[in-house]
């Protein structure tokens, strides 16, 4: 099988991978540190790998699918280990139900967590259906997860060039969180569109959104495009309205959480506001995804779980009291963009346009 860094290296140019596996054991370069210190983490069972997703030490919708589904493995190794050999392969399964579970409750709003996760435990029923045993189920299911992460990495490159098609000369985009090779298995969905425009000799410049509370935006966005010499400047997010009606923004471009079956899209807090912004100025909004951040499962948006993170990450920052004594804080991390406010989504097949219910159920793209 294609190594997914080789083939960022031949197709993408880019190196940024935020994500390696070596002899059963998976590296996470710790995005909490970005761009001060490059520390990379090492992840032996399915417990790192679930705490690295929910401490975002990973973090970005098919990056943590990309990890659930390596820690899937890494459960999958300590089941088999834990039984006797002649204990049945349900058994397994059974261990294997409550590691995805858990992985699952880890970050509930990204669904290409619980996708990742659940296509790891569909072959492994099927293998063990099959009569498949102990260290060959663990070497086919090491396969599923490589190719889960290789896909990542093919889809993001072929939703650059289908996006980078949308993109003006001269442009100046606008986005949001980080949607880069930090995000993915490498190279990016937003970003990815990003680096395609300007691969292509584009002369683009990108402004940056802050995020807070985990400032992704400021610490990762920046950093990717620094890397790559892309023109970028970080501004604050109240900033955003500002350019937008002064004519200084061509089009916005966000990744996504969740997409579902109406293309309401879940993405970092403060798309929405964005979205009604860009409505309200004539501006293009796009979003980028690959197909497994689609669930057509659910009818609309107001269906998501939305994520509520710990207070303390409003309230501190790295380390340091922001607030006064006794200050209580929110803090959700996704907001729902509603589909009428879309002008088109990117994915790995291509361009999807409203309206969203139709081409998504009916896989038209143009
Ligand atoms: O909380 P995060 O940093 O995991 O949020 C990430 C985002 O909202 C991204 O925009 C989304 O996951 C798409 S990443 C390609």
């Amino acid at each position: 099988m294609k190594d997914p860094i080789e083939l960022l290296k031949e197709k993408g140019g880019s190196s940024i991978c935020p994500i390696r596996w070596q002899t059963m054991t998976l590296s996470l370069l710790d995005q909490r540190a970005i761009p001060y210190e490059e520390n990379w983490l090492e992840i032996c069972s399915w417990k790192a790998a679930r705490d690295a997703i929910r401490a975002m030490v990973v973090r970005g919708a098919p990056a943590i699918g990309i990890t659930a589904a390596f820690g899937m493995v890494l459960g999958l190794k300590e089941a088999i280990q834990d039984k006797d050999p002649g204990e049945k392969g349900h058994s397994i399964l059974e261990t294997l139900r409550t590691v995805a579970h858990e992985l699952k409750e880890a970050r509930p709003t990204a669904v290409n967590l619980a996708w990742a996760v659940e296509r790891i435990l569909n072959a492994t029923e099927g293998l063990i259906g099959r009569g498949i045993k102990g260290k060959d189920i663990l070497y086919h299911i090491e396969g599923v997860a490589k190719t889960i992460w290789l896909e990542d990495v093919r889809a993001n490159i072929s939703m650059g060039a289908y996006g980078a098609s949308l993109i003006e000369h001269g442009a100046t985009i606008l986005t949001h969180c980080n949607a880069g090779a930090l995000a993915t298995g490498g190279y990016g969905t937003a970003l990815g569109i990003i680096r395609a425009a300007h691969a292509s000799g584009k002369a683009i410049k990108v402004l940056c959104d802050e995020t807070r509370p985990w400032l992704q935006g400021t610490r990762l966005t920046a950093w990717e495009l620094i890397k790559e010499s892309i023109p970028c400047r970080i501004i604050c997010e109240g900033a955003a309205g500002l350019f937008m009606r002064r004519g200084e923004i061509d089009c916005i471009i966000v990744g996504a959480d969740r997409i579902v079956s109406n293309g309401d899209v879940a993405n970092k807090i403060g798309t929405y506001m964005l979205a009604e912004l860009a409505k309200a100025n004539s501006i293009p909004f796009y979003v980028a995804a690959p197909w497994s951040t689609i669930d057509k499962t659910t009818p609309s948006g107001d269906f998501i779980p939305i994520e509520e993170r710990p207070h303390q990450e409003v309230l501190k920052f790295m380390g340091k009291e922001l607030a006064p004594n006794g200050a209580k804080a929110r803090n959700p991390v996704f907001d729902i963009t509603p589909n009428e406010l879309i002008t088109a989504i990117v994915t790995e097949k291509g361009i999807l346009r409203p309206p969203y219910e139709q081409a998504i159920l009916s896989n038209h793209y143009l």
